[in-house]
């Protein structure tokens, strides 16, 4: 299709080094649709004639049949999809083929249907999100009262509530619900009419292909659009914080899973057995969303390289834009699907959570609360009496709820016995109702408010 000024063919190696087609043949759909939009506006604007529009359409249609009945043939010579379909289109409708290339290069075509690929990734993504807090949003509000241990250092500090931790991530999902939200208004803008680099001389209606592709408005700058990928990297941004995200949940499902720990059971579906230790049952598809993020966090990187230090305008390096966005859109989506399937079935053992979030005197921050708040002692002061009792406890080898009046009074006179019913868990939870707690009431009400803003998108 470049042959022209060419009296030899390309070097084996160099027909092999610049073929795409193996990984860009997932681009048909959009290549056909910003075809056919290209088409269309043609004829409209006599550029070429209604007749050839018309079986340019046509022929496109046919061409999208036999690639979804699975007819792509793959010739390294024809390079990419681009020109797969174009040749394609030739064999089918002969001459006014050679048309559609009119105004256009592939240059602003491969932006275009990257585009429109990135776009749908991303609506799927925004979807599998909405999945996955479903998912955590119903145990949430099944375990709003479930005592679990809440940690720093991975060490037990307080008593929280199960609902509330798992709410942690709906909240972290909603900002990466917004990000993938700003990459594609971002993005939505046509690159298509941008041809080479400088524009065209045709009388081209750019408005009118960005409509027919569902793009807000044509890009402003032709130079830009056929060297931008920033739309790439929003994506990848994005998928990769999510995948961070979901890594961090998937570890503390292989933690929790563990026999040590044992706050879960992982159902048969989601287990997998050894092949030589008949006792094991490993958390392997958590563990495999822990080692996409590392997948996906490099496909980031790679992109950025990428384009770091190209000149404008476009050049082949960005040929290899497109399998780092394929590998960390599976990857998301199988990640997403995964979590989301984990987290409905997870067994939860509320009462090894209630065990160790009752061990280590968890509940010592309220009685030092309710010396600072009922004896009006200083805090720094009431965190070192209740210190003091910890020691005591331990030394008498009881939690704290099971040390006697007479046992507290005797380590700080102040110490009333209405502080007693205060030191077990449930009270300890039941008493942070300051706004964004973990009191069951409020893992309740954030449930509630989660659901209802998902309503009104
Ligand atoms: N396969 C190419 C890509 O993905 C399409 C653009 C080719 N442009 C060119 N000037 N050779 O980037």
């Amino acid at each position: 299709m470049w042959g022209g000024r060419f009296a030899g063919g390309p070097a084996a190696v160099m027909r092999a080094i610049n073929s795409s087609i193996a990984v860009d043949r997932r681009l048909w759909r959009q290549d056909i649709a910003a075809s056919k939009a290209h088409a269309a506006m043609l004829g409209a604007q006599g550029i070429i004639s209604a007749d050839d529009a018309a079986a340019i359409d046509r022929g496109l249609d046919a061409v999208a049949a036999e690639i979804a009945g699975g007819q792509l043939v793959e010739d390294e010579a024809l390079e990419d999809i681009h020109m797969h379909v174009e040749h394609r289109l030739g064999e089918l409708i002969g001459e006014a083929a050679g048309r559609l290339h009119t105004a256009r290069s592939r240059n602003d075509q491969v932006a275009t249907d990257f585009k429109l690929f990135v776009r749908e990734a991303i609506d799927k993504a925004l979807a599998a999100i909405d999945a996955l807090e479903d998912a955590l949003l119903d145990r949430a509000e099944e375990h709003a009262a479930t005592i679990m241990p809440g940690f720093t250092h991975l060490q037990s500090g307080q008593p929280v509530t199960l609902g509330h931790h798992l709410m942690a991530y709906v909240a972290m999902l909603g900002r990466d619900r917004s990000r993938f939200g700003d990459a594609r208004a971002r993005l939505n803008e046509c690159p298509l009419g941008s041809a080479a680099l400088a524009g065209t001389s045709f009388p081209i209606d750019r408005d009118a292909t960005a409509a027919a592709l569902g793009f807000d408005r044509p890009t402003a700058n032709s130079i830009d659009s056929v060297s931008d990928r920033d739309f790439v990297v929003d994506y990848l941004h994005a998928a990769a914080l999510t995948s961070v995200h979901l890594s961090r949940l998937a570890e503390e499902i292989v933690l929790w899973a563990s026999p040590q720990f044992g706050f879960v059971h992982l159902p048969d579906g989601w287990s997998t057995g050894s092949s030589i230790m008949p006792n094991k049952r490993n958390p392997d598809a958590a563990e495999l969303v822990r080692g996409h993020c590392a997948r996906i966090v490099g496909d980031l990187v790679a992109l950025l390289v990428l384009l770091k230090g190209l000149p404008l305008a476009y050049a082949k390096d960005l040929q290899d834009d497109k399998p780092p966005l394929f590998d960390a859109h599976d990857l998301l989506m199988l990640s997403l699907a995964a979590m989301a399937g984990m987290v409905a079935e997870l067994e939860f053992v509320p009462e090894r959570m209630r065990a160790a979030a009752a061990a280590g005197h968890a509940t010592a921050t309220d009685l030092a609360d309710w010396l600072a708040v009922a004896a009006g002692v200083p805090f720094r002061e009431a965190h070192h009496i209740a210190g003091r009792v910890v020691a005591a406890a331990d030394a008498a080898g009881k939690a704290l709820d099971e040390m006697t009046i007479d046992e507290l009074r005797a380590i700080d006179p102040r110490i009333g016995p209405d502080v007693l019913p205060l030191l077990s868990v449930e009270s300890s939870v039941a008493a942070r109702r300051s706004a964004g707690g973990t009191a069951p009431e409020l893992v309740a009400a954030a449930v509630r408010a989660a659901r209802e803003a998902r309503g009104r998108r």
